[in-house]
């Protein structure tokens, strides 16, 4: 079965809308069809100043999180990235085969560093993408499933990979990115021209998984739309009701068009009713959910232990082959 990698920074306590719909979503549907591996990202999660006990809290949140929204330990193979030390091992490496100006041009270094001065922004940042290369590569995986956001540092694995491959001989499998079109990028309620983000988006333009569900219900009533009436999906001239749209398109399973023909003679009210109620219903059992396997902290880590055993199995392979091809002498 081909290979799937993805994973996730646990840099918030909730996920939000986008990761659910531009990625889990995807990562979930995957397990029927693929060996699929998912990680918590906690070394990612450091390249930004952090709070420890938080990440902690937090990384337990998103396995839990994964868990609720559907992963299935049986199938996928769901773990923390610093209990597979390969990836750092093999990061490395990537980072040995990055050019400066190539990290340089990655567009989320950009965004995160702007605003820093000169030494906060640290070489572990700069290196990001480079690691994200090596969670990719640890699995030879053929697809990776991510919101269109990630696209550049996809781009940069493939990059790498073959790098590596027309230097060292062929090592590395080129991973495709899977991004669906339609939940690709969901945007900012209060500014549908800004993807919603964790870290940028204001609390009134970002729904949270395990918000409140009367909250997050009334910021879909206060989404921002237009001066029009009309309920069309046309992300370029109205880009609030085609983010309605696509958010309520991914909770029916039903297309845009067909939505569209709904709410023919209807108002921007009754499209925001509906994706609320369907948020909603979303949210309320995985909520359940959530809460229960965090009840179980036990239960929780034993399935991330033999997840990262699992990992490790396919990791480990990798990095010995990568080493070799590189020279580097085997202990005796
Ligand atoms: P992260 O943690 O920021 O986001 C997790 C996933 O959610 C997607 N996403 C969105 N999709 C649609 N609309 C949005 N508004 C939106 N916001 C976020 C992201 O595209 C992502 O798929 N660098 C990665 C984490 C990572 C990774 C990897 C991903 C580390 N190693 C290896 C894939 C493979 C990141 O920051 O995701």
């Amino acid at each position: 079965r081909p290979r799937v990698l993805s994973g996730i920074q646990p840099t918030a306590d909730s996920f939000h809308l986008g990761n659910y719909l531009g990625a889990v979503r995807q990562w979930v549907a995957l397990q029927e069809t693929h060996e699929t591996f998912y990680c918590v990202v906690d070394l990612h999660a450091i390249t930004v100043e952090h709070d420890p006990k938080l990440l902690r809290k937090r990384t337990r949140g998103s396995a839990a999180q994964l868990l609720a929204l559907g992963i299935d330990p049986e199938r996928a193979t769901l773990f923390v990235q610093s209990h597979v030390p390969e990836h750092a091992q093999l990061g490395w490496v990537m980072q040995c085969l990055t050019g400066f100006g190539e990290a340089s041009r990655m567009t989320q270094f950009k965004d995160k560093s702007a605003k820093q001065a000169q030494d906060r922004i640290t070489l572990g940042l700069f290196g990001y993408p480079s690691l994200q290369a090596a969670d990719i590569l640890c699995y030879q995986a053929n697809h990776v499933p991510v919101g269109e956001d990630q696209r550049q540092h996809l781009e940069l694995t493939r990059d790498l990979a073959q790098r590596f491959n027309s230097r060292f001989g062929r090592t590395f499998t080129l991973p495709e990115p899977y991004i669906l079109k339609d939940a690709a990028k969901i945007y900012d309620l209060q500014d549908p021209g800004a993807k919603m983000s964790k870290s940028a988006s204001s609390p009134g333009g970002i729904v949270e998984l395990l918000d409140d569900p009367k909250v997050s219900a009334k910021k879909i009533r206060s989404a921002v739309t237009d001066t029009e009436r009309e309920i069309v999906y046309d992300p370029e001239r109205k880009p609030g009701v085609s983010n309605l749209l696509a958010i309520l398109s991914a909770f029916t399973g039903r297309t845009a068009a067909e939505l569209q023909a709904d709410y023919v003679g209807k108002g921007y009210g009754d499209l925001k009713k509906d994706v609320a109620e369907a948020l909603v219903e979303f949210v309320t059992p995985v909520q359940a959910r959530v809460k229960s396997y965090l009840d179980d902290p036990a239960e929780l880590d034993k399935i991330l232990s033999r997840g990262a055993e699992r990992a490790r199995e396919v990791a480990s392979r990798t990095l010995a082959r990568t080493y070799d091809k590189l020279g580097l002498l085997a202990p005796a």
